[in-house]
């Protein structure tokens, strides 16, 4: 059997793991297993930029960060727009595939990846996809491998801020990644003790912010600790169109949403404000020990579905059971934080704020 493998999109704590998983997987079960491993996510396999991988390239990779064979974002919709050069994209990958006599692609990564993992299927090649990403927005599985060790770090960065903040009684902004989507957020900051925490899913009211610090105040608290999703939005913007909104982005004098919040709520009560972004220190170092454990489950199960000839899949997880999920369901769909589910009412009758 020859296998291609691809990791691609931003990347996170648990890639190695994951294909650490898979190949141990295959080299433990088949007699004539060869692994081909894709240079920078799909470039590699546009390109045929690839090297074989010995068993020896996956010994002591399940505690190593980042991904041996590279990553690369490779926007979901120039797929179909060729290169600077006119090569056709697509049919470049299938050349690739079809040239190297691969039984299948294995390809680790997120929301765009998924979709073209998807129209690499659709074309007729055999995929199968583990779902990784810190934002654990990929729709079809419990979770993803990356988040939990993320949400550690971005735990960590809100902890760190605890001591310093009731020092100086002010109050911080944690800024967290997720892109569009508020599980990270609201994980470390239900894990960090936030005050207040800010998700993409429900727009906030600045208004609402600053009460829910005022009280704090009154409740003779000196610090509070907001934990602001990157995609965070009041609800003012959340009313614009997308047009308008990039516009405002586009000619606001902060970088980012944290600092504008940060600065209306100085503007409104005076008090100090200081705004920290852990940004990309979430997806790096050594993944924790949970998501070594997923990796290793969902590398053990992408190889299964390999070894059945079950293509067209992702590997999830369900209620803590390994499933596959067709690509077609996965494709184009995204995540959310539920806002009227059980655990943001559980969060909310701690008298923890969401701004509204
Ligand atoms: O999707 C993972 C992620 O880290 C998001 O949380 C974040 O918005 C984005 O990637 C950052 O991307 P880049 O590394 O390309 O700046």
């Amino acid at each position: 059997m020859r296998i291609g493998m691809l990791t691609s999109g931003g990347d996170c704590q648990s890639l190695n793991a994951s294909m650490r998983g898979v190949a141990k997987t295959l080299f433990h079960n088949i007699k004539n297993v060869e692994i081909i491993g894709f240079h920078e996510g799909y470039k590699g396999l546009m390109y045929g930029n690839y090297h074989t991988m010995l068993p020896s390239d996956f010994s002591g990779i399940l505690t190593e960060g980042g991904t041996i064979i590279g990553t690369s974002r490779q926007p979901f919709k120039l797929m179909r727009t060729p290169d600077e050069n006119g090569m056709d994209k697509v049919e470049a990958m299938k050349n690739t595939y079809k040239k190297l006599g691969l039984d299948c692609l294995v390809i680790l990564g997120g929301n765009g990846t998924h979709k073209t993992a998807n129209l690499l299927s659709e074309e007729g090649l055999n995929i199968v996809t583990l779902p990784k990403t810190i934002d654990n927005d990929i729709w079809g599985t419990d979770i993803t491998f990356g988040f939990q060790s993320a949400v550690n770090i971005a735990t960590s960065a809100i902890d760190c801020i605890h001591t310093t903040a009731a020092s100086h009684g002010r109050v911080f902004i944690v800024e967290v990644m997720g892109h569009k989507v508020g599980w990270l957020t609201l994980h470390a900051g239900v894990a960090g003790g936030a005050d207040i925490i800010l998700l993409p899913e429900i727009p906030y009211d600045t208004d609402e912010v600053i009460k829910a610090i005022e009280k704090r105040t009154e409740e003779g608290k000196k610090f509070s600790i907001l934990a602001v999703a990157e995609g965070a939005i009041s609800k003012e913007d959340a009313a614009l169109s997308k047009k308008e909104l990039k516009k405002k982005r586009a000619n606001s004098p902060y970088p980012s949403i944290s600092y504008e919040l940060g600065a209306a709520i100085e503007k409104k009560t005076g008090n100090e404000v200081r705004v920290t972004i852990p940004g990309h220190t979430q997806r790096g170092g050594s993944p924790c020990p949970y998501d070594r454990v997923l990796s290793t489950r969902f590398g053990a199960a992408a190889a299964g579905l390999i070894m059945k000839k079950e293509f067209g899949y992702m590997v999830g997880m369900n209620h803590g059971e390994i499933v596959k999920v067709p690509l077609s369901e996965v494709a184009g769909k995204l995540k959310t934080v539920d806002p009227d589910s059980s655990f943001i009412n559980e969060i909310k009758s701690l008298g923890i704020s969401f701004g509204v």
